[in-house]
């Protein structure tokens, strides 16, 4: 276990002299103050330890970019090798976790439509692992389904077509009964797919588009993550994998990939000095036009496209992005991260008024209700628990089905996510549904007692699917259900 010195030192020298005390603005101030204390002071390894002056102290990483092994014939090929590895989540601890290459969160795989990748999973673990690639479009034996796992020191060759649009979509574990472990000790990365129509828009790009994938974590007093299911006491919130860091700005826009990588925790996101967001996109890409908000709501698994454009501040302003979704005290889970902004820079990038069209949606072929229930330690779906063996919805291969999905548990917030397709969301509750709910989804919220309707065809691949509670305990605990098309 390392120090606080250790940890700290690495923070050191990138405090900007220009400090903005603005109302609702955090001075980037607070870090010179940590590394104050005195040198060597040693801290007990558990996230309590982690006090609201050692926040801000690490930069956030952006995960590596990977790199393909061979694109020859037009096709990307990646070696990955699951395995265990150390890293430091909370400054001057080691935790141990699980990991895509080493990298954790794990490295980001960038996609093109059109351009078929191959990713080649070595599992160097001492469990079965799955690879499931969330919101794609993928033939049912590289879906990475529960049961089609790959055993301790095997290897197994998943093979994307890309035949779909533009999306940040995300690929993280799936072994039954795993999942929810496997996910929460590291097993998530960002799969970014880019099109045509997407690259014609003068968006931020480059550099200036990152993906910050946030979760929480319970660390124990040893330094590791702990794991019970349900647990309340993930109360630790990571941003690419640290705890509490600050990402440093230049004073212009970003597009910002928000995935919401937690098992159970949603986010309800905003800026420290309330100011806007535009929200650009969803689960399934782009949105049809961008909107303002001063909010983003994120469920797990949910994605949100935003631009934040931070010319409205001066250098030296620092910016807390807060969360204010439960549980945990608002002490702990209250805060994301802080951007700072350090920097003057040129900013040819617009948010276009129009961002892409959406085909009609086809008359409808069909409709089934689905009904989420809880009673732990089972979840239910239709009130079974989930079997592999068992079809619970044949669909017809071409259907364009209404699925009414009702959380019909008073307590429990669930959400909906159905692999294979990308749906929109038609109404909720009976009314329209927010600007939150617009564009392709493939996971979508429902707080306790709501009911929403959506719409998905069925027109690609044939074979057998899950959906399932993306509150990934949920899940573990048998709230997935199967599907087959033909
Ligand atoms: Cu994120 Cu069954 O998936
Ligand atoms: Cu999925
Ligand atoms: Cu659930």
């Amino acid at each position: 276990m390392a120090t606080r010195r250790t940890a700290l030192g690495a923070g050191l020298g990138v405090v900007g002299a220009t400090l903005v005390t603005g109302a609702a603005l955090t001075p980037v101030a607070t870090r010179q103050a940590a590394a104050a204390e005195p040198a060597g002071a040693v801290v007990k390894a558990s996230d309590d330890a982690m006090t609201v002056s050692d926040r801000f102290s690490v930069a956030m990483p952006v995960p590596p970019v990977l790199r393909p092994v061979s694109t020859a014939g037009g096709w990307d090929v990646y070696d990955v090798t699951m395995r265990p590895a150390e890293c430091e989540i909370i400054p001057g601890v080691r935790s141990s976790v699980l990991t895509y290459n080493g990298s954790f969160p794990g490295p980001t795989i960038m996609a093109r439509s059109g351009r078929p990748v191959i990713v080649r999973q070595r599992n160097a673990l001492t469990m079965p692992t799955s690879v499931h690639l969330h919101g794609a479009s993928v033939a049912q034996e590289h879906d990475g389904a529960p049961m089609d796992t790959i055993a301790p020191g095997a290897s197994r060759t998943y093979f994307y077509p890309n035949r779909q649009p533009h999306a940040s979509l995300w690929y993280h574990d799936h072994a039954h009964h795993m999942e929810a472990e496997h996910v929460y000790r590291g097993l998530s990365g960002s799969y970014l797919l880019t099109d045509s129509v997407e690259q014609a828009l003068p968006l931020p790009s480059g550099a200036y588009d990152v993906p910050i994938a946030m979760r929480d974590v319970h660390i124990d007093g040893e330094g590791n993550l702990a794991y019970t299911m349900g647990d309340p006491e993930r109360t630790t919130i990571l941003a690419n994998g640290k705890a509490y860091p600050y990402f440093r700005v230049a004073a212009r826009k970003y597009r910002f990939r928000l995935l919401n990588s937690a098992n159970i925790r949603a986010f309800d996101l905003r800026l420290s000095d309330g100011s806007e967001i535009v929200r650009i996109g969803s689960d399934g890409g782009l949105l049809p036009r961008p909107y303002t908000t001063d909010r983003i709501f994120l469920s797990a698994g949910e994605r949100a496209d935003v631009v934040i454009d931070f010319s409205r501040y001066p250098v030296g302003t620092g910016i807390v992005l807060e969360n204010s979704a439960p549980p945990g005290d608002l002490a702990k889970i209250g805060q994301v991260l802080r951007f700072e902004v350090d920097r003057t820079a040129r900013d040819d990038s617009e948010i276009p008024a129009v961002l892409r069209s959406l085909p009609r949606l086809p008359e409808p072929t069909g409709e089934r209700t689905i009904k989420l229930t809880m009673q732990p330690p089972n979840a239910f779906i239709d009130d079974k628990v989930y079997d592999p063996d068992r079809v619970d919805a044949f669909v017809r291969h071409g259907a364009s089905e209404v699925w009414t999905v009702v959380n019909a548990n008073e307590v429990f917030p669930h959400n909906f996510h159905m692999h294979l397709v990308q749906f929109r969301v038609l109404e909720r509750n009976g009314q329209t549904p927010p600007p939150s709910d617009a564009g392709l989804k493939d996971t979508v919220n429902l707080m306790p007692g709501e009911t929403v309707k959506l719409q998905a065809t069925f027109d690609t691949y044939r074979g057998s699917y899950v959906y399932h509670c993306h509150m990934l305990d949920h899940s573990a605990m048998g709230m997935m259900a199967t599907m087959k098309i033909g």
